[in-house]
C-alpha cells in the first residue's frame, strides 16, 4: 500500500506541474483528490491492513492528499498569474496611435441661406418669430382677406386637418401676420420662417412641404417707397450690390396694391437663359400694403397706421444663392450634395 501512495504521489505531481490550464488542473484534482479519486479508493481499502499498519497508512495517506492540494495550490497560482500576463498582454492599449475623428456635419445650405436673411433682418430692426405649422382656416385664409371661393382654400389644395375645413397644415407663413398684429400690437417689425404645405407633386420646382419667410411692418406713416427700400437692401445684401430688381403689379388678397419681385438674372444678366427660362428676370417674392381689410381686423386704425409685407420661399431662395439646379436635392439628404456647402 506504501507504495501504491507513492506511486500515486509522483504520478499526481508530475501531471499537476504539466498542466497548462485551469481545466485540466481541475480534472487532475478530481481524478486524485474526488470522491471517486484514486487516492479515495485507495483509503477505502485501509480496512484490509492490519491495525498495526493502519495508523502510519493513515498519516501517509494524509499527507500525499496535503501535499497534492498544496501542489495543485500552487500550479493554480502559476496559471492565473500566466492567464492574467497574456491577457495584459493582450489588451495594451497604444494611445500614441492617433484617433478616429467622428464625421463632422454642418449646416444645410438652406438653413444658411435662412441664417443669412435673419441676419440681414435683425440688423434692421426685425424681430423673429415663430409660428404654428397646424393652423387655423381663419388664419390661413379668412382674416387674411380670402374670399370663401379663393382657390387655394380648396380640398385639393391644401392639407385640411378637420371635415369642417377649419383646421388645416398652413400653406403660407402669411397668418403669421395677424398671429404678430393680434399678439405684439403695433409698431411692428418681424420676420418669420417656416413649413408650409400644399398639396403639389414633386418635381424640380415643386415640393408638398416647403419653406417660407414671411415680413411685416407696420407703424405711422409707412409707405410703398419703404417696401421697396428694404426689399431692395435686403436683396443687394444676398445677391449683391449690381443686382437689378423689378416690382411688378400683382394680386394678393391680403396686399392692396400688391406686387411681384423680379431680380435680373445672375447667370446670363438679363439676355435670357436655361436658368431664368429665357425671360432674364427671376421671381423672388411677393410682397404689397398690408390690406386695410386685414388691419382692420386685427384691430388696428388703417387711417393712423400702415405697413407693408412680403413672403418668398426659402427654397428657391436656396437653389438661387447656391446655383441649385433642382429642389429635390435640398430635401434628399444626399451626403455628397450636401458636403458641397
Ligand atoms: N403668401 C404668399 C404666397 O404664399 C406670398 C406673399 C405675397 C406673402 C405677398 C406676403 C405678401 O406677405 O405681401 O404666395
Amino acid at each position: 500500500m506504501k507504495a501504491q501512495l507513492e506511486a500515486i504521489r509522483k504520478g499526481a505531481l508530475d501531471s499537476i506541474a504539466a498542466a497548462q490550464e485551469m481545466a485540466g488542473l481541475e480534472s487532475l484534482r478530481v481524478k486524485y483528490l474526488g470522491k471517486k479519486g484514486e487516492l479515495t479508493a485507495l483509503l477505502k481499502q485501509m480496512g484490509k491492513l492490519s491495525p498495526e499498519e493502519r495508523p502510519a497508512m493513515g498519516q501517509m495517506a494524509n499527507e500525499v492528499r496535503a501535499h497534492l492540494e498544496e501542489a495543485i495550490e500552487k500550479q493554480a497560482a502559476v496559471l492565473s498569474q500566466k492567464a492574467l500576463e497574456a491577457r495584459l498582454k493582450l489588451e495594451t492599449v497604444d494611445v500614441t496611435i492617433p484617433g478616429k475623428r467622428p464625421a463632422q456635419g454642418h449646416k444645410h445650405p438652406m438653413y444658411s441661406a435662412l441664417d443669412e436673411m435673419k441676419e440681414i433682418f435683425l440688423n434692421m430692426g426685425f424681430e423673429v418669430m415663430d409660428g404654428p405649422e397646424i393652423e387655423q382656416a381663419d388664419y390661413n385664409f379668412t382674416r387674411l382677406n380670402a374670399p370663401e371661393n379663393h382657390p387655394s382654400r380648396d380640398w385639393t389644395d391644401t392639407f385640411y386637418l378637420t371635415e369642417d375645413s377649419s383646421v388645416l397644415l398652413r400653406s403660407q407663413t402669411s397668418p403669421m401676420q395677424i398671429r404678430a398684429m393680434e399678439g405684439y400690437g403695433v409698431p411692428i417689425r418681424m420676420v418669420s420662417a417656416g413649413r408650409v404645405y400644399r398639396k403639389d407633386e414633386v418635381d424640380a420646382t415643386h415640393s408638398p412641404m416647403f419653406h417660407q419667410i414671411e415680413g411685416l411692418v407696420v407703424d405711422k406713416g409707412i409707405t410703398m417707397a419703404d417696401l421697396k427700400g428694404t426689399l431692395n437692401e435686403v436683396i443687394q445684401q444676398i445677391y449683391g450690390r449690381d443686382t437689378v430688381t423689378r416690382f411688378r403689379p400683382h394680386h394678393f388678397p391680403f396686399t392692396e396694391p400688391s406686387c411681384e419681385v423680379d431680380i435680373q438674372c445672375y447667370k446670363c444678366g438679363g439676355k435670357g437663359c436655361p436658368t431664368c427660362k429665357g425671360e432674364g428676370w427671376i421671381e423672388l417674392l411677393g410682397a404689397g400694403m398690408v390690406h386695410p381689410k386685414v388691419l382692420r381686423g386685427c384691430g388696428i386704425d388703417p387711417e393712423e397706421y400702415s405697413g407693408f409685407a412680403f413672403g418668398l420661399g426659402l427654397e428657391r431662395l436656396a437653389l438661387g444663392r447656391y446655383k441649385i439646379s433642382d429642389m429635390r436635392l435640398i430635401f434628399e439628404n444626399d451626403i455628397r450634395f450636401l458636403e458641397q456647402f
